[in-house]
């Protein structure tokens, strides 16, 4: 049975929501559920803003239908030609053949790479600025290239002041009923999983990010759509600020994380004691065990705050793997503007922290403190000393 949400008389969210799968994209664990948003207009000329991922075809095509109500569709506009957004492209078109699919050059080229359908010809091709009359108003096309793929585009509707943004603004998270932002408790429940969204999926891309945020901040917007998570209608600064801010390797909140790897305990003892010093002191700490939580949540949470301090054992004559995952997660989504404080255990050669570096240090304006600690195998008495340094150090750079 259809399940759609009116946003005006005239369009409609026809999209859905997936509380079943496991890993978004094979790497992003989605305990929430995730949306694959899907808008309908239906001006004089009916349109289609993107499909839906597979796994919610379904109520999809039902949705479509429901809110066409016998009407033809004339385009279907491909923003992103992302499968969880365009997995049902080609069913939408067997059921809709006399639909135009509207794109880019590069998106219409991926879809030929996707699918065995060659739309050279059949499409409505476009480019930055290019409008697209539907009856009573042109709706407007902005390339946003590598948010999060290079043929991302976004649309305008000057009618109703729309930002139809693909994936930004997007949150993980399925949307339960709710449509807006406003009807959700968003600070409290859904902005970690924005941030974790954000700072996945698109972190890498910060300027490009950057350049779609300068495109919309000319425009008239009242509404932002995005293809996952809440349609903003209202605060729209409050959550354009939260993407400038992440865009631009911002921290958030002045704090210290600490992320550890542990095999037996002993490097977890000494980030507990780290931690509890720097709580003595005043200062705001979080802490994750990298064989535990996602890769992904840490990342996002290395987005919000200023410091953050790794402890790993030595591994193989390396790193701990699932901190060396980290860590090269951290360095291929080009984190900035942080300052870092790394510690070692090690039974016979303890060299993690050599390596760790090496990872971090090529990342813009990391600061990489001198101060470190190695302990072999278990934390003495005799270290103290060692600790306080770098405790202190710690402090004295948030301080300055
Ligand atoms: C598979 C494996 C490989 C290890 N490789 C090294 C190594 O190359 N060099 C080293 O000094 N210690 C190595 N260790 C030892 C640990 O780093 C060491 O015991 C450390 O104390 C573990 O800290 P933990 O108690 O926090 O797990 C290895 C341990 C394991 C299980
Ligand atoms: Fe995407
Ligand atoms: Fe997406």
């Amino acid at each position: 049975m259809y399940c759609v949400r009116k946003i005006y008389d005239d369009l409609y969210f026809v999209g859905a929501n997936d509380r079943r799968l496991a890993m978004f994209e094979g790497v992003f664990s989605v305990p929430k559920g995730v949306s694959y948003n899907s808008y309908l207009l239906l001006d004089k000329k009916t349109v289609l803003f993107d499909t839906v991922d597979k796994a919610v075809g379904r109520v999809f095509f039902e949705n479509v239908e429901h809110a066409l109500n016998g009407r033809p569709l004339d385009y279907v506009v491909v923003h992103h030609m992302e499968p969880d957004h365009s997995a049902t492209l080609t069913e939408l078109l067997s059921r809709y053949p006399e639909a135009k699919v509207v794109g880019n050059a590069k998106t219409v080229n991926m879809i030929k790479q996707f699918f065995d359908i060659d739309l050279t010809g059949s499409a409505y091709i476009v480019k930055e600025g290019d409008t697209l009359d539907t009856g009573s108003r042109k709706l407007a096309f902005y390339m946003a290239p590598m948010v999060h793929w290079p043929e991302v585009m976004v649309t305008y509707d000057p009618v109703y002041k729309i930002i139809f943004s693909a994936d930004a603004f997007g949150t993980f998270g399925a949307i339960n009923g709710a449509l807006f932002a406003d009807e959700a408790d968003f600070d409290r429940d859904y902005l970690d999983e924005c941030r974790r969204y954000y700072t996945n999926i698109v972190g890498k891309y910060g300027q490009q990010t950057l350049n779609l945020l300068n495109k919309i901040s000319v425009l008239d917007v009242e509404m932002i759509c995005p293809l996952h998570g809440f349609v903003w209608r209202k605060n729209l600064d409050y959550i354009i600020e939260k993407h400038r801010k992440w865009a631009t390797y911002t921290p958030e909140e002045t704090g210290v994380l600490i992320a550890y790897a542990s095999v037996y305990g002993n490097t977890e003892n000494l980030a507990e004691i780290i931690s509890a010093k720097l709580n003595e002191k005043g200062i705001k700490t979080k802490m994750f065990d990298v064989s535990v939580t996602d890769a992904s949540e840490i990342l996002s949470e290395c987005f919000r705050f200023s410091h953050l301090v790794f402890a790993s054992a030595t591994y193989n004559a390396g790193i701990f793997i699932k901190m060396e995952e980290l860590l090269r997660d951290i360095a291929s989504h080009n984190l900035q503007n942080r300052t870092v404080g790394l510690v070692q255990n090690g039974s016979w050669v303890p060299i993690a922290t050599k390596y760790m570096k090496e990872i971090l240090s090529p990342l813009k304006n990391i600061t990489i403190l001198e101060e470190t600690i190695t302990i072999n195998s278990s934390l003495k008495e005799t270290q103290r000393e060692d600790v306080e340094n770098f405790v202190n150090a710690v402090v004295n750079s948030i301080k300055k």
